[in-house]
């Protein structure tokens, strides 16, 4: 492979309520975690997936890598929100020289910014070669925005890093999905990340993405109710959220409030759910893949799991690369593996190189 680098990348999650980093290490057939770390990033430094305080992030990456197991400076670090754009499209069949010569061109009708302020990138997902293709190609198209590519890895830079990749959580959601649960080639798959402000969603037939979406809602929605109903400062209600009773109020006072919020999250689920059946060629879905720190809010799996009558398992990004919190100098594998899912798919990334 023309590609294989022996240098190990850094994966580097940069969620607006923590950053996560991952370092990976071959190990017999497969990977270990050699490297792993978690920092808080101050309330409203990332809004709506901008970094609207560079400095602040900057720190809390800076406060990561103080962390000697990282032996990598190469991160590869992740978009998500409404600042990528990740379309399939159809095209009359071409050859992939004549595909890279008209992509600009064809990606102008699909995407609402000005094309010279986007990066492209392009995954051909049928080649139109086949019986039944007539004649058209399915690609992947994914457009980021130049200047959030450049806020994001402006931040790695003043942490004293280089960044070498800039990915999209979703796609990482789905390389941390393949190596640890692999592919059943039938199967319709929605993998979904409930964060602090977002919900990413990759649903997946076999081994192709069939359709992403990122919604805008998620745990800090939670919080935010709590602390509304309640009458709670923001920090109070945060942990009250987590099931830890405050001052001036209990567990028991915000069940309702969750539970009521758990609801709001799940419709905005269903929506995106049924414009995927709507619009795709599949109108099943056979099990949803819970991750994200939002999905520990209690009874959030079983809310899914019986709204959607579908199977729902916990992402665990360590089920087949071992996570040793003894000598990795943390408290528990199984209190990261919730958040750690992005991070992992994008430390792969090296090896893959899709
Ligand atoms: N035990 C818990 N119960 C409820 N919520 C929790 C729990 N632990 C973490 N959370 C919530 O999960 C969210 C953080 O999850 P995560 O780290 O996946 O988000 P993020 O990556 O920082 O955000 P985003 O990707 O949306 O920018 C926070 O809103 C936090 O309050
Ligand atoms: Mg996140």
């Amino acid at each position: 492979m023309l590609f294989r680098r022996q240098k190990s990348l850094v994966g580097l999650d940069i969620g607006s309520s923590s950053v996560k980093a991952i370092e990976l290490k071959p190990s017999g057939k497969g990977y270990r975690v050699s490297a792993i770390g978690v920092e808080p990033v101050p309330p409203d430094s990332i809004v709506d997936g901008a970094i609207i305080d560079g400095g602040a992030v900057a720190d809390a990456v800076r406060r990561l890598f103080t962390n000697k197991r990282f032996k990598s400076k190469d991160i590869v670090a992740s978009l998500s929100g409404n600042s990528v754009i990740v379309k399939k499209i159809t095209l009359p069949a071409m050859t992939e020289a004549e595909l890279s010569e008209s992509i600009y061109w064809e990606a102008e009708q699909y995407i609402p910014f000005d094309i010279q302020d986007v990066n492209l990138d392009y995954e051909i997902l049928d080649a139109g070669t086949g019986q039944d293709s007539q004649g058209s190609m399915e690609v992947l198209l994914v457009a980021a925005k130049k200047d959030k590519i450049a806020d994001y890895t402006s931040v790695i830079t003043q942490a004293g890093r280089t960044p070498v990749i800039v990915d999209v959580d979703v796609f990482a959601l789905q390389n941390a999905f393949e190596a640890n649960y692999g592919f059943e080639p039938a199967a319709v798959v929605a993998i979904l990340n409930a964060g602090a402000s977002a919900v990413n969603i990759n649903i997946l037939t076999g081994a192709q993405s069939v359709f992403t979406r990122d919604v805008s809602i998620g745990g800090n929605a939670f919080t935010e109710a709590v602390q509304k109903e309640l009458n709670l400062p923001y920090d109070a209600a945060e942990l009250l959220k987590k099931g830890h009773d405050v001052e001036g109020a209990t567990y028991e006072d915000a069940r309702a409030v969750l539970r009521a919020m758990t609801d709001n999250v799940l419709l905005e689920v269903e929506k995106t759910f049924d414009f995927f059946k709507a619009t795709a060629a599949s109108d099943r879905i056979d099990r949803i893949m819970l991750c994200g720190g939002a999905s520990r809010v209690e009874g959030f799996a079983e809310s899914l799991r019986e709204r959607f009558d579908t199977e729902v398992e916990r992402f665990d990004p360590f089920r087949q690369i071992s996570c040793d919190a003894k000598k990795l100098g943390i408290e528990s594998a199984d209190d990261l593996a919730p958040v750690a899912a992005v991070a992992l798919g994008l430390a792969l990334r090296k090896v893959e190189n899709r």
